[in-house]
């Protein structure tokens, strides 16, 4: 059987640098764990526009749908904020998300001990935090029709449409009760079904999977903007949350800046299952391209190397190799390597990104 293939789309500004950190973390998978992968790289964002006039060619596009997993870095940049919105680099994102239906989108917050009391909240309200956010990924008003900017008599009006299909709703609240099931069996959903006709579907939809299929779960409704607000305030409450595309997109940064830093926390971006059985799935931080920090060996590469461990869990049933990631990374932290955005005030001298990978792979070797 041939090796299972990975396509990688490094992106534009830190996406290259904590990318090169995730193929040294591959490399070591393949030689200590005889964890193979047929990789292959490819451009995706503004360095896909610069070489080819699009920041997503359908050729790249073609070899997404086909491997068994995409790992992304990052897309976009200041370089690129006057190109017209349809080559912008986040349309190439956009794109991959759309043709490859990756529904439900998986946000893990979690705070690690060693960076508990780096988080702008008190230690005792994040400490322990383990929380999954699963965002709505491929609908919304991020993809809704009507959408523009029109004139209207003298004045220019800009249109955008939240809609969101029955069975839309259905897929992914199903994604979030399965994933319940394997954590706290708690979900709570969140929208805006108090001034949204779409929210209020969204509420009897989610609601009727779980009476249905998933009674034994525990669910919950919250408007979204008093699920941000008990986010900051216990966000231990929580389990796993499930929201739609805007929603979630602001609260998994909210959610994410609890745990201390956004360097922290990967994704991954899952679809219906191909005909191997793996689900359709693009593994990325969840933090941007950081344009001012580029180039110069400042980036955290956890984010990126922990969208890896995700794609050994859930694209590969390799949750065991995923833990041990994980833990090699816990242990880094509590040695007390950490990149620039992990220092705070401290003063110390920060650790590069280079570095930061060859203590993980030094916590690998030291795994075994
Ligand atoms: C995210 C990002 C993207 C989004 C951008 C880059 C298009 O903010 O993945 O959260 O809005 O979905
Ligand atoms: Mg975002």
């Amino acid at each position: 059987m041939s090796n299972p293939s990975l396509l990688i789309l490094p992106g534009d500004g830190i996406g290259p640098e904590v990318m090169a950190e995730v193929r040294r973390v591959i490399d070591w998978f393949g030689d200590k764990r005889g964890l193979k992968f047929d990789v292959s790289e490819d451009l995706v964002g503004g360095c896909a526009y610069d070489a080819h006039g699009t920041p997503l060619t359908d050729e790249t596009m073609a070899k997404a749908q086909e491997v068994d997993a995409v790992l992304l870095g990052a897309v976009g940049g200041p370089k690129y904020d006057k190109l017209d919105f349809s080559v912008k680099p986040e349309r190439g994102l956009l794109r991959l998300r759309k043709e490859m239906d990756l529904y439900a989108n998986l946000r893990p917050a979690q705070c690690f001990d060693a960076l508990a009391d780096f988080s702008s909240l008190k230690k005792d309200v994040v400490a322990g935090l383990d929380i999954m956010i699963i965002r709505e990924l491929t609908s919304g008003v991020y993809f809704g029709e009507p959408r523009g900017i029109i004139k209207e008599g003298n004045e220019r009006v800009g249109i955008n449409t939240q809609r969101y299909t029955e069975s839309e709703i259905a897929r992914v609240a199903r994604s979030a009760f399965e994933m319940a099931r394997k954590r706290s069996n708690k979900v709570c959903s969140m929208e805006k079904a108090n001034v949204m006709e779409s929210g209020i579907l969204w509420r009897d939809v989610v609601q009727e999977i779980h009476d249905a299929e998933y009674p034994d779960v525990e669910l919950s409704h919250m408007y979204a903007d008093a699920g941000a607000m008990q986010l900051t305030r216990w966000p231990k409450q929580f389990d796993v949350i499930v929201t739609d595309n805007l929603f979630g997109d602001l609260l998994s940064d909210l959610a994410a800046m609890l745990t201390g830093s956004l360097g922290m926390l990967p994704s991954a971006s899952l679809g219906a299952p191909m005909a191997n059985g793996r689900p359709k799935a693009l593994y990325e931080p969840v933090h941007g391209s950081a344009p001012d920090i580029a180039g110069q060996g400042k980036a955290n590469p956890i984010a990126c190397i922990l969208s890896f461990a995700m794609a050994l869990r859930y694209s590969f049933d390799k949750g065991d190799e995923a833990t041990r990631l994980e833990q090699a990374i816990e242990k880094v932290l509590a040695e007390g390597y950490r990149t620039a955005d992990l220092l705070g005030e401290e003063g110390k001298q920060p650790v590069s990104t280079t570095e930061m990978g060859t203590a993980i792979l030094a916590a690998l070797d030291a795994s075994l």
